[in-house]
C-alpha cells in the first residue's frame, strides 16, 4: 500500500518534472504555434497579418450601413425625440441649420440632449459618421 502510494508520487512527480522541464527550442516553437492567437496587435500595424490588411481593403462603411449599426436605434423609434428617418418636418426644422452643423452634432452629439456623439459608435471614423447623417437625409426629404 505504503509501496504503491510512493510509486503514484513518483510518476507524477516526474509529469510535473516532465512539463517544465522542455527546452528553450522546445518553448520558442510552442510559443510560435500560439502567436497568432495571443498577439495582440494594433490597428495598421503592418505585423499583424492579414487581418488589419482586410479590414483596412473594406474601405468605411456606407452611410447605411453605419446608420443600421449605430443610428436605428433612436432615430427609428423616435427614443428621446430623435428626428425620425423619413420624417421630412423633423428633419426640415433641422437642415435650416446647414449640413456643417448636422454632421458636428452627428460627430459630437448635442450637449444636454439624448443624441450622444457618433450615437455611440466610437469605432466609427468622422466621415462614416457624416455619411450616416447624409444617409437619414435623403431618406427623410
Ligand atoms: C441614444 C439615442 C441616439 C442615437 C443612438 C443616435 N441619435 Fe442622433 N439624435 C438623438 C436625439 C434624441 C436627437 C434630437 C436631439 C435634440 O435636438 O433634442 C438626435 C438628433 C440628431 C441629429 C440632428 C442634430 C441637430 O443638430 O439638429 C443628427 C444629425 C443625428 N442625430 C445624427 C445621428 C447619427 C448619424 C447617429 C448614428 C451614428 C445617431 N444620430 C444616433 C438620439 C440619438
Amino acid at each position: 500500500m505504503i509501496r504503491s502510494a510512493i510509486a503514484i508520487l513518483a510518476a507524477l512527480a516526474a509529469c510535473s518534472a516532465f512539463a517544465v522541464d522542455i527546452t528553450d527550442a522546445q518553448r520558442a516553437a510552442i510559443e510560435e504555434r500560439i502567436k497568432p492567437v495571443g498577439e495582440v496587435c494594433l490597428q495598421g500595424d503592418s505585423s499583424c497579418g492579414g487581418a488589419s490588411a482586410a479590414s483596412a481593403a473594406a474601405g468605411p462603411r456606407s452611410g447605411e450601413e453605419v446608420y443600421n449599426a449605430a443610428c436605428l436605434a433612436c432615430h427609428t423609434t423616435g427614443a428621446a425625440g430623435a428626428p425620425m428617418l423619413g420624417d421630412a418636418a423633423a428633419w426640415g426644422d433641422r437642415l435650416a441649420k446647414g449640413m456643417d452643423v448636422l454632421y458636428d452634432s452627428g460627430i459630437n452629439g448635442l450637449a444636454g440632449t439624448g443624441m450622444i456623439a457618433k450615437g455611440g459608435c466610437m469605432d466609427c471614423s468622422d466621415e462614416e459618421v457624416e455619411a450616416a447623417v447624409d444617409y437619414m437625409i435623403d431618406n427623410s426629404k
